[in-house]
């Protein structure tokens, strides 16, 4: 044997590997060129309808890819989570889609008209927007940055089919390993409460895939209503919070990770991570006029969002049948028509840079 090649270790031998079946690379008989079409045709057809064929439950409708995943890597409450993967358990129908356009118009308004805190380059190339939605942010951004290529990714393909010419949408999961080949000098994630199994793992895809010199921006959720008088204790929206807030971590899906991202970005490797805290209230009980025109479009989204919030956790997962979510709303909404509840939640925004390549020290 020549020096140098590698030789096995000395233990017991490796298994015989199972002899290559070469039938399995043979060639379906050939159809002509029209049938082949076709073929092609129909098999694309039921990729695609593998992503379209939504589940239906109580009357609202769910994502099909991936539906019912959920990543191998979570910890929390392990045992009832791994019993059966919940999916992402909001709906993607025309109800929720309004839904998610309400809360871009609260998002835009909470941040002063801007579609991000990051200061991102004047002439970005790439932007990745993560669990797009319905591509609402992404189209905006489209506009506002006419030279930027805008990629939006989302396990649903509820986007619309006409799109400024530079934005693109595509089916994918965040939670699997990214394939993409070139970096990106924006990534923004926005509203993934609920959806994520995995943070401390997203941010570091993030960072990644961030440009060097480049952001990423993670908005989200701190969904533990609270009031600055009290004015929720005791009703029954503050026990069906806190049940839904339990509900979701235990299906392993992390509900508020807003008062976290500033964590994630600094472990992923960010620098110069920057945090705000929004207070967005619910209806349109505060003073300050800012404030109230959060609050209005948030009390909108709520009242929109209700049932698609609860149905899949609380029927599938936590022992409700549907006349008992039916009345949980019924509750929520009498709680959120009183003037006298001052409810509120937060939203934290959190971004960070990549550091700049360095270059090598010269001799
Ligand atoms: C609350 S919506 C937020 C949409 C959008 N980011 C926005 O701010 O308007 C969350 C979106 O994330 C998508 N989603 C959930 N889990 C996902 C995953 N693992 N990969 C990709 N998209 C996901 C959902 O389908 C849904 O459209």
């Amino acid at each position: 044997m020549a020096s140098g090649t590698p030789t096995a270790p000395a233990g017991p031998a490796a298994p015989a590997l199972p002899a290559v079946d070469n039938s399995r690379y043979g060639i379906d008989n050939e159809p002509g060129d029209s049938a082949y079409d076709s073929e092609v045709a129909s098999y694309t057809t039921s990729l695609a309808t593998n992503i379209t064929d939504y589940k239906i439950e109580n009357g609202r409708r769910y994502h099909a890819y991936k539906e019912g995943s959920r990543s191998p890597s979570t910890s929390i409450a392990k045992d009832l989570a791994n019993s059966n993967g919940l999916g992402y358990p909001y709906p993607n129908d025309e109800k929720e889609n309004d839904r998610l356009d309400i809360v871009h118009k609260m998002t835009t308004v909470m941040l002063h008209d801007r579609l991000h805190l990051s200061p991102i380059a004047k002439d970005p190339q790439r932007i990745l927007d993560l669990g797009t939605g319905t591509g609402i942010w992404a189209m905006d951004m489209g506009d506002k940055y006419p030279n930027a290529e805008i990629l939006g990714n989302d396990l649903s393909p509820i986007q619309p089919r006409w799109v400024p010419p530079n934005v693109r949408f595509e089916v994918d999961d965040v939670e699997a390993d990214w394939t993409y080949t070139k970096p990106f000098d924006f990534i923004h994630c926005r509203y993934m409460s609920n959806a994520i199994s995995d943070w401390p793992r997203l941010g570091k895809q993030c960072f990644d895939h961030t440009k060097a010199g480049g952001y990423t921006e993670l908005i989200d959720f701190d969904l533990d209503w609270t009031s600055p008088d009290g004015s929720i204790d005791n009703r029954p929206i503050q026990k069906l919070n806190r049940d839904f807030l339990d509900g979701s971590l235990a299906v392993g899906k992390d509900p508020s990770p807003g008062p976290k991202l500033e964590q994630y970005m600094k472990a992923a490797g960010f620098e110069d991570v920057y945090a705000e805290k929004f207070i967005v209230p619910v209806g349109t009980w505060p003073a300050d006029k800012h404030l109230k025109e959060v609050g209005a479009w948030n009390y909108l989204q709520v009242m929109e969002g209700i049932e698609g919030f609860l149905y899949r956790l609380f029927t599938n997962k936590l022992g409700y049948s549907s006349s008992e979510v039916e009345l949980m709303c019924v509750k929520i909404r009498a709680d959120m028509k009183d003037p006298k509840m001052h409810a509120m939640m937060f939203v934290h925004v959190a971004y960070g840079k990549k550091p700049e390549e360095k270059s090598a020290p010269e001799d």
